[in-house]
């Protein structure tokens, strides 16, 4: 009888194509058969095009261990100790909504050793009305940095009126460490209820540095901010900056969608003038390089447009003033409803974080 030919089976010839060990049925992993048929079935769905490939960081696979329980990646930041270098970036209140998001925000920042920056608190200059909803340093705790904001155009109407008391009385109420101050003319323009600056915010800025006693930040809402202006923030006693670049959410896009067709198709050029969070990573530190000693603020929070750690990593690697990253509406995806879709979503985040910081560093 003649010799009947040995054919190889699909599999095995898919698994000598591609290189791998044939299924091995073991005591001591029980998974593998499952496994190695997954990495088979899957292997030709798993093809990177090198253009995908990320080009921002080196990749070393073996100068470390995987992150261990006791890893740190946690900084001293605006006088604390955070366990992340991350910041859950101003959002608004006055709304039901708002306190579920503000709550579980708060209690994400505790969880995971995060700092925070409160929405706009104008509503509780006068009032206690929407208290509930900014009331957050309770789940906080006291360890962890927590700001109250206010925009620049509120801030002049309380000097000009005399009421800066007002400012901190807030902090008081809210047991804030501090206020961010945040500068906007192009959100306030195109806002129909919008107010107009009467004086460079750059004069308001300074004026309440030397009137107040507390750690001010400032920053944008979605627009970044160039080169003089950083330069002349870089040049004050403030705690911190904080970008709040073009790149992610921007506040002039959210004013052109409120307003009416024929304004939004005026001024829509408007939104997309700015800076990224890279640009201005950039940006700072040719302003160190170029002021050295003159240099007073000596913090930063890298923020609009993080998308995710990677970006996050990159960027506060890039940066070479102390220097953590924040997120608005990332977080916000995540935190309208119940805690546990917050809590997993910044566990994985953080988790990402300490593989890149093992794994990855930036070209
Ligand atoms: C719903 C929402 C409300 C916001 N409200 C404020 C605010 O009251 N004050 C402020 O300074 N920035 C506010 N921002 C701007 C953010 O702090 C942040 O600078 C901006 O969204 C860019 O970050 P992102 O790209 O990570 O979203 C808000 C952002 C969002 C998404």
């Amino acid at each position: 009888m003649p010799k009947k030919e040995t054919k190889l089976s699909d599999m095995d010839a898919m698994q000598r194509s591609l290189n791998v060990d044939p299924p091995i049925v073991s005591d001591h992993d029980p998974t593998a058969v499952s496994r190695k048929k997954d990495h088979i079935e899957l292997a030709f769905k798993s093809q990177i095009a090198k253009g995908q490939i990320d080009q921002r960081f080196y990749y070393e696979p073996l100068l470390s261990a995987h992150p261990q329980k006791e890893t740190s990646i946690g900084l001293p930041f605006l006088g604390k100790m955070m366990r992340a270098p991350l910041w859950v970036s101003s959002m608004t209140g006055g709304t039901q909504m708002a306190n579920t998001i503000n709550h579980n925000l708060a209690r994400a920042c505790k969880d995971f050793g995060m700092g925070m920056g409160l929405g706009s608190c104008r509503a509780l200059l006068y009032s206690d009305e929407f208290l509930q909803d900014f009331n957050v340093r309770h789940l906080i705790g006291t360890d962890l940095p927590l700001y109250a904001n206010l925009g620049i155009a509120q801030l002049e109407e309380l000097i000009e009126s005399k009421e800066v008391y007002r400012i901190n009385q807030l902090l008081d109420k809210l047991q804030a460490d501090g206020l961010i101050i945040h500068v906007n003319p192009l959100q306030e323009w195109l806002q129909p209820e919008g107010d107009h600056f009467k004086k460079p915010p750059i004069e308001t800025i300074s004026y309440l540095l030397s009137e107040l006693e507390i750690p001010i930040i400032v920053k944008e809402v979605g627009q970044g901010m160039g080169y003089e202006s950083l330069k002349a923030l870089l040049q004050l006693p403030l705690a911190a900056i904080d970008f709040a670049a073009n790149g992610g959410t921007n506040f002039a896009k959210v004013e052109l969608l409120r307003s009416n067709p024929n304004q939004a198709m005026i001024y829509e050029a408007l939104a997309n003038v700015g800076h990224s969070a890279e640009e201005m990573v950039e940006m700072t530190n040719n302003i160190m390089a170029e002021l050295g000693d003159q240099v007073v603020c000596k913090e930063i929070i890298i923020s609009g447009g993080i998308k995710n750690f990677l970006d996050g990593y990159y960027l506060i690697n890039k940066l070479k003033l102390t220097c953590i990253y924040g997120q608005a509406s990332a977080f916000l995806k995540h935190a309208q409803g119940d805690y546990q879709t917050l809590y997993d979503y910044v566990d994985s985040q953080i988790k990402g974080l300490e593989l890149a910081n093992a794994f990855l560093s930036v070209k």
